[in-house]
């Protein structure tokens, strides 16, 4: 899994086709959508100009040997497409927007894989949060996407919002173990327990709101460890971004993080190919200066959530 990925939650209609496109000029390979953000095709579409670009690029650019398996997708199950009775037809609604997973007839030509599925959230739709219904939609969802891992429709499947609590449940009823927990994760929100806890399972983490929401750009704590990391490493394009997204991938067990933006010159500079080496250059930098820089991020846990909390379901 690339360790930066565009994330593409509230881009819709053409702005999704163009972020994704965005996305793929400037080197990134990793979107991240899901059911409910209700871009899917639009991001499939993003990817199909972007390959038809490569393809049409006879003079030997290096994106040029594109194909279907040179981006990696993730998508959700969302709430109410959780349980037996649903999740069956949601997988394939989701292998069908974004042209993946599809089972191809022999003869014809083979269609790669989804990336990585997800269970979007631990509670299912229009269900009370303490009710003993989530448990059992869990499962039964679990199950599906362990099948569909079987059946090779889905390279890898995991979880998101999952707490401490949900994961260690899953040891009385799956069989494989997630790939990965999708979660809320920057210097405010640090999530110590449960990364302990996904660490002892294996489980990896990947940090949603990597920026937090965009409310940490305006915080003053983030701007002074963006002003010493830039002075520490003589780089001059490290904005509180890049500080944000170089925190991310510096901490342990956060095996790729997740950064939206609807605008072409900031998704290049967050998880382009050229960012993504000036913020894993930064991730990876030591001395005295650098530590001080990222100890400004580090003592910022208040446990705030931008997004939405699931301790609350059962
Ligand atoms: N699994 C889940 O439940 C879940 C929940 C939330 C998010 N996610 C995933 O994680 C992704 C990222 O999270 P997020 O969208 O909540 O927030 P985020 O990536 O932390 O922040 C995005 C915000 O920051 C702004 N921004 C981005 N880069 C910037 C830059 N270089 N300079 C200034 N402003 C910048 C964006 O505005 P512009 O667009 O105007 O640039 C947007 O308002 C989502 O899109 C989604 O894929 C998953």
């Amino acid at each position: 899994m690339p360790r930066l990925g565009l994330g593409t939650f509230k881009i819709r209609g053409e702005d999704a086709t163009r972020s994704t496109l965005d996305a793929l000029r400037s080197g990134c390979r990793h979107i991240d959508t899901a059911s409910c953000y209700r871009n899917e095709e639009e991001v499939r579409l993003g990817i199909k100009i972007w390959r038809s670009e490569a393809a049409a690029d006879a003079d030997g650019r290096e994106g040029n040997e594109a194909n279907d398996d040179d981006v990696f997708i993730t998508s959700k199950l969302a709430p109410n497409e959780m349980g037996e009775t649903r999740v069956h037809a949601a997988l394939d609604g989701v292998y069908e927007r974004l042209g993946r997973g599809i089972r191809s007839s022999p003869g014809e030509p083979r269609v790669p894989p989804l990336d990585l599925a997800l269970v979007h959230w631990p509670g299912m739709a229009r269900t009370p949060p303490d009710s003993p219904a989530n448990r059992t939609a869990r499962a039964e969802t679990w199950r599906a996407l362990e099948d569909a891992l079987a059946a090779r429709t889905v390279r890898a499947i995991g979880v998101s919002n999952y707490t401490r609590t949900h994961l260690l449940e899953m040891r009385d009823y799956a069989r494989v173990i997630p790939a990965v927990n999708q979660v809320e994760f920057h210097p405010r929100c640090q999530q110590r327990e449960l990364r302990r806890t996904c660490e002892a399972l294996g489980v990896g983490i990947v940090a949603y709101s990597p920026l937090g929401c965009g409310e940490l750009l305006k915080d003053p704590r983030v701007s002074r460890a963006a002003e010493l990391l830039a002075e520490a490493s003589g780089d001059t394009a490290v904005t509180p971004a890049r500080a944000l997204i170089a925190w991310s991938l510096r901490q342990t067990g956060i095996v790729a993080s997740i950064v939206k933006s609807s605008n072409g010159d900031r998704v290049a500079h967050n998880v382009g190919r050229e960012g993504y080496k000036r913020a894993a250059a930064l991730a990876e930098a030591s001395g005295t200066a650098v530590d001080a820089a990222f100890r400004e991020l580090d003592g910022m846990d208040d446990g705030t959530h931008f997004c939405w909390d699931p301790t609350v379901v059962r």
